[in-house]
């Protein structure tokens, strides 16, 4: 959990490329008390595609962003628009059946074209191109596997096949390939979404954090500036703050890292990502006019993070030896939640809420996941049915796809948290520029750090959440909790949720 004794910093700018490459929006805080039809949290793929779609239907919207469009998850992506999740069908054939497989599958093709559709109508430049997205085996094992994905996928009329002739510059034995995918700049999309959002009544607030949410009619949310009145609100923070719900017990977080590297040659019209692990995804895209290769993988459970520099580290050397790319120029990671039955939750935050809506658990596929539960959810609110919305409900019940695996996983947090704090620790004398750990300062757990130049910065260690110890990251130099997920920087600030509060400052020793 502690990266403090990892002092080798990886290669490459600590930032991820589409966020350094897009640009900054300057979006107002919310100036005062407003009222619309529908106030959406969140200015990520989820929210911005719920609010263009609410406002097309003829409603009013506020979009309610703590930080900037763009920054959160989604300006971390790799950026692939597809139904072609790995080998998400036979996973879900095995848990769940054919029919839930089905919708799954149309929803997010459905998706797929959505942005399209929308990169087409808004005039986005995004860097939109349409690829073929394979899923690639290298071992007989996988091959078996991917014959299997491609006949599925196929058969629940998805654009599948399988093919032994891959794109890839090392060799593959065969791969499913899905035709008619797309990959994006994530962040350009977001800033084009959130340009046909503001505007005619509608509006995008930037640096305006939700703090308190309450149902009813109207439905209320507080920030410090004053109250955003709606007759519906949707929580698309990635993963809603605080305890109702409970999808912090019923969603993991999952970390990944990708190195993005320059590269000599021009984006491929393909994405690609293996079933042999370890797990690599990898994509080519051209951005303002320099062409890079992005190599994803080593993820994890939070609760289990550290080794972040030799993560970084091992996607370099892949990057390097299979795809010829010998330099990183961006680095970074992010995580999302992975739902414990493998579908995401959208609805009701609660059983008993009725107006205040949630999308959560895109397990790791949220750009076509995130915009499928955006439509369901515009479809909710205007009355409609829609054919997705049983599968994705927020609130079902599946206990024979969900229940051991709820025990497995909260067990396994429970245990990394324990080996966490059973670990040695270096004292605050002995942290080097760029370190931190966690001690005890005047009875307090406090998390101290000394920036690049030996400054010491100490906060309080405690999560704000439910009150885990929060871990160094030191390959981002980040305060992360093991137990749900949240990140915080070294001032304290949440970076993500479930927490919704900063980390207190405290003394230094
Ligand atoms: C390494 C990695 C690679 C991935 N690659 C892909 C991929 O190639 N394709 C794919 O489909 N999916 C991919 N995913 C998943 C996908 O990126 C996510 O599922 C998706 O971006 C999540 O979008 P979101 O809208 O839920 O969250 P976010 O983009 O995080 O948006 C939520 C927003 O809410 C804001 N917020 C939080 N709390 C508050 C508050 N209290 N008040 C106001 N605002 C608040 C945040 O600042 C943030 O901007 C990847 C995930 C990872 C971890
Ligand atoms: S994220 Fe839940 S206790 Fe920290």
């Amino acid at each position: 959990m502690n990266d403090a004794s990892n002092s080798g910093r990886p290669e490459g700018e600590p930032a991820s490329l589409w966020v350094a490459t897009a640009g900054t929006t300057n979006y107002p805080v919310l100036p005062s008390d407003l009222e619309v039809d529908v106030a959406v949290i969140g200015a990520g793929i989820a929210g911005l595609t719920a609010a263009l779609a609410l406002k097309r239907t003829g409603r009013t919207v506020a979009v309610i962003e703590a930080a900037r469009v763009g920054t959160g998850v989604t300006g971390h992506t790799t950026g692939k628009v597809t139904s072609l999740h790995r080998l998400a069908y036979s996973e879900l054939l095995r848990s769940h059946g054919a029919e839930t497989a089905f919708i799954y599958g149309q929803a997010n093709q459905s998706a797929v074209e959505h942005v399209a559709q929308l990169v087409a109508e808004e005039a986005i430049d995004c860097d939109f191109r349409s690829v073929a997205n394979y899923t690639f085996a290298e071992t007989d094992d996988a091959l078996h596997l991917v014959r299997a994905e491609a006949n599925l996928a196929a058969r629940l009329g998805l654009p599948a096949a399988f093919t032994a002739d891959v794109p890839l510059p090392f060799p593959v034995k065969g791969a499913v390939r899905f035709d008619g995918q797309a990959q994006i700049h994530a962040v350009k999309y977001l800033h084009g979404l959130a340009r046909a959002v503001d505007g005619g009544s509608s509006f995008v607030f930037e640096q305006t954090q939700a703090q308190r949410i309450h149902d009813g009619s109207p439905a209320v949310v507080d920030t410090e500036n004053g109250t955003v009145r709606a007759h519906d609100v949707i929580v698309a923070t990635n993963v809603p703050s605080g305890s109702q719900g409970l999808f912090s017990l019923r969603c993991h977080p999952h970390r990944s890292y990708i190195v993005a590297g320059r590269a000599d040659s021009p984006p491929l019209d393909a994405t690609f990502i293996s079933v042999d692990e370890p797990m690599r995804s990898i994509l080519t895209a051209s951005v303002n006019g320099t062409s890079y290769v992005l190599t994803g993988g080593e993820g994890h459970r939070v609760s289990e993070s550290g080794g972040s520099a030799a993560r970084y580290g091992r996607l370099a050397a892949f990057a390097q030896d299979r795809l010829r790319v010998d330099n990183v120029a961006y680095r970074w990671s992010t995580q999302d939640g992975m739902p414990l039955d493998g579908l995401p939750y959208v609805g009701p935050m609660s059983p008993v809420s009725k107006h205040v809506h949630v999308i959560t658990g895109l397990r790791k596929w949220g750009l076509s996941n995130g915009t499928a539960a955006a439509l369901i959810l515009t479809d909710t609110l205007s009355g409609r049915t829609n054919p997705w919305a049983s599968v994705f409900n927020s609130n079902r019940i599946t206990p024979s796809a969900s229940a051991g695996r709820f025990m497995k996983e909260n067990v396994k947090t429970v245990a990394a948290v324990l080996a966490g704090k059973l670990r040695g620790r270096p004292s605050y004398s002995e942290l080097s520029p760029g370190e931190g750990t966690v001690i005890t300062v005047k009875g307090e757990s406090t998390a101290v750090y000394k920036d690049a130049d030996g400054q010491g910065h100490a906060v309080s260690a405690t999560c704000t959440h439910l009150g885990c110890t929060v871990g160094f990251n030191a390959a981002d130099a980040t305060w992360d909790c093991p137990c749900h997920g949240s990140r915080f920087s070294t001032d304290g600030t949440v970076i993500q949720g479930p927490a919704a509060k900063n980390l207190p400052p405290a003394p230094l020793p």
